[in-house]
C-alpha cells in the first residue's frame, strides 16, 4: 500500500487526490494547500485524510511514501527537489518545471536516489490518444506529414505563465509521443492582452522527416475548441476530443504527386475514400496514469513520462518562449518601418509595391 501525500487543491487538485484514492494499492494520508477554503473542502470530502497548510508535512514526513505536486509551475522544482531529498517519489503536474536547468537537475536526483519522477501528461493516456499512436506505430496513416491542432477557450487566466506554458503542454507531449523527435526549430508568436502574459499564440514546431506541427493557443477564444487534424501519406485523421462518443475520425484521403513533365506540370492524384471512427476507449485518462503511476513505482520501470519526456517538454516551451520575444521585436520593427514611410513617398504601381513587401515580410 503506498502512502501518497498531496501538495495543492486548488482546481486540478481534486482530480488528482479522487484519483489516487481510488485506486485499491493506494492510500492518500495528507493533503496539503496554503488556501483556508481548499482546506476546507479537504476535510469535507475526504474526512479520513489529515489536511495541512504546510508543504512540509508532506514532502518530509516520514510516514509518506511518495507525493503529487499539483500547484503552479513556479512551484514545482522546490517542492519536487524536497520530496526527492527526503526520499519520496513524486509525480508532478506539467509543466514539469519553469526551465530546463530546473528539470535536469530533479532528473538527476531522482535517479540518484532511484525513485520514480513522472509528470502529469495527462492526454498520454486518454482513450484517443492512445489509439492515435497505435494508428501511427503500426503505420495505418503512413509516414506523418502534420499534426494541427487548435485548443482555445475562455481562460482560466494563469497567474504565472503565458498560455503557451498552461496550454501547450497537452499538444507537446503528445507530439513528442507521436513523433518520437526531438524538433528542430520552434517559431512562435503571440499577443499579450490583459495581464503582461500571452493570451493568444500559435507555435511552429519544425522536425525532422519533413513533419510539421502547429499549435494555436487561446484564453481569450468565446468557444472551447479541442480539434487536432494528424496528416500522414496514407490516411489523415481528425481528432475532436469534445466530441462524447466518435472523438477520432480517419480519412481514407491523401494526395499523391505524380510525374513531372515540366517544371510547372506537376500532376496531383486525389484519393477521397471511405471514413471510419475507430472506438476510443472511454476509462478517464488519470485513472490509467495514476495506476501506471503506482505499478512503475512497485516494479522500478521507468514511466514514458518520465523526466526526461518532462524535460523535452520544457525545452520547446522555453525555444518558443524566446522565439515569441523575438518575433515580436522584429515584427513591431518592421511594422513600425512600414507604417512611418513618409506620406510623400509617390505611390508605386500596385505589382511592383506588392513583390518587395511581401519578400520583405517572408524574411521576417
Ligand atoms: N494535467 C492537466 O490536465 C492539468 C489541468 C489543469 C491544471 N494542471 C496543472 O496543475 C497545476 C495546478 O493548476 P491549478 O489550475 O489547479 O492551479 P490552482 O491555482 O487552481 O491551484 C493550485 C493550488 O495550489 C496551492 N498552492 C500553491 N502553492 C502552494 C504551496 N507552496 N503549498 C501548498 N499549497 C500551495 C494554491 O493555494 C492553490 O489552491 C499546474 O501546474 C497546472 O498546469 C494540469
Amino acid at each position: 500500500m503506498l502512502k501518497l501525500g498531496v501538495v495543492g487543491y486548488g482546481y486540478w487538485g481534486p482530480n488528482i487526490v479522487r484519483n489516487f484514492a481510488s485506486q485499491a494499492g493506494c492510500e492518500v494520508v495528507t493533503v496539503c494547500d496554503k488556501n483556508p477554503k481548499a482546506m476546507a473542502q479537504v476535510r469535507s470530502r475526504h474526512p479520513g485524510v489529515r489536511a495541512s497548510d504546510n508543504s512540509d508535512d508532506v514532502t518530509t514526513s516520514p510516514d509518506i511514501d511518495a507525493v503529487a505536486i499539483v500547484t503552479p509551475v513556479s512551484t514545482h522544482y522546490e517542492l519536487a527537489k524536497r520530496a526527492l531529498e527526503n526520499g519520496k517519489h513524486v509525480f508532478v503536474e506539467k509543466p514539469f518545471t519553469a526551465t530546463s536547468a530546473q528539470a535536469q537537475e530533479l532528473i538527476e536526483l531522482a535517479e540518484r536516489q532511484r525513485l520514480t519522477l513522472m509528470v502529469d501528461h495527462t492526454f498520454l493516456f486518454c482513450g484517443a490518444v492512445r489509439k492515435i499512436k497505435e494508428l501511427v506505430d503500426e503505420g495505418v496513416l503512413g509516414p506523418l506529414y502534420y499534426y494541427d491542432s487548435m485548443r482555445v477557450n475562455l481562460g482560466l487566466f494563469q497567474h504565472d505563465v503565458n498560455v503557451i506554458w498552461d496550454l501547450a503542454p497537452h499538444d507537446l507531449s503528445v507530439i513528442d509521443h507521436l513523433i518520437g523527435l526531438d524538433p528542430e526549430g520552434v517559431v512562435a508568436t503571440g499577443g499579450a492582452h490583459l495581464n503582461g502574459f500571452a493570451d493568444v499564440a500559435y507555435i511552429t514546431l519544425y522536425f525532422p522527416k519533413n513533419i510539421i506541427a502547429h499549435i494555436n493557443v487561446n484564453w481569450l477564444s468565446p468557444v472551447k475548441v479541442r480539434t487536432t487534424l494528424v496528416g500522414g501519406q496514407r490516411k489523415m485523421l481528425v481528432w475532436n476530443d469534445l466530441e462524447p462518443a466518435e472523438k477520432i475520425k480517419v480519412y481514407d484521403k491523401g494526395v499523391e504527386a505524380g510525374t513531372r513533365q515540366g517544371v510547372y506540370d506537376l500532376l496531383m492524384s486525389y484519393r477521397s475514400g471511405d471514413m471510419w471512427a475507430p472506438r476510443v476507449d472511454q476509462t478517464e485518462a488519470l485513472e490509467l496514469e495514476t495506476r501506471y503511476f503506482l505499478e512503475c513505482v512497485a516494479s522500478g520501470k521507468t514511466p514514458i513520462n518520465d523526466g526526461r519526456a518532462g524535460l523535452r517538454v520544457v525545452r520547446m516551451l522555453e525555444a518558443a518562449d524566446l522565439s515569441l520575444k523575438h518575433r515580436r521585436d522584429i515584427a513591431l520593427s518592421r511594422r513600425t518601418r512600414v507604417v512611418g514611410a513618409p506620406p510623400s513617398v509617390p505611390p508605386a504601381p500596385v505589382a511592383a509595391a506588392a513583390e518587395p513587401a511581401r519578400s520583405r515580410f517572408v524574411a521576417a
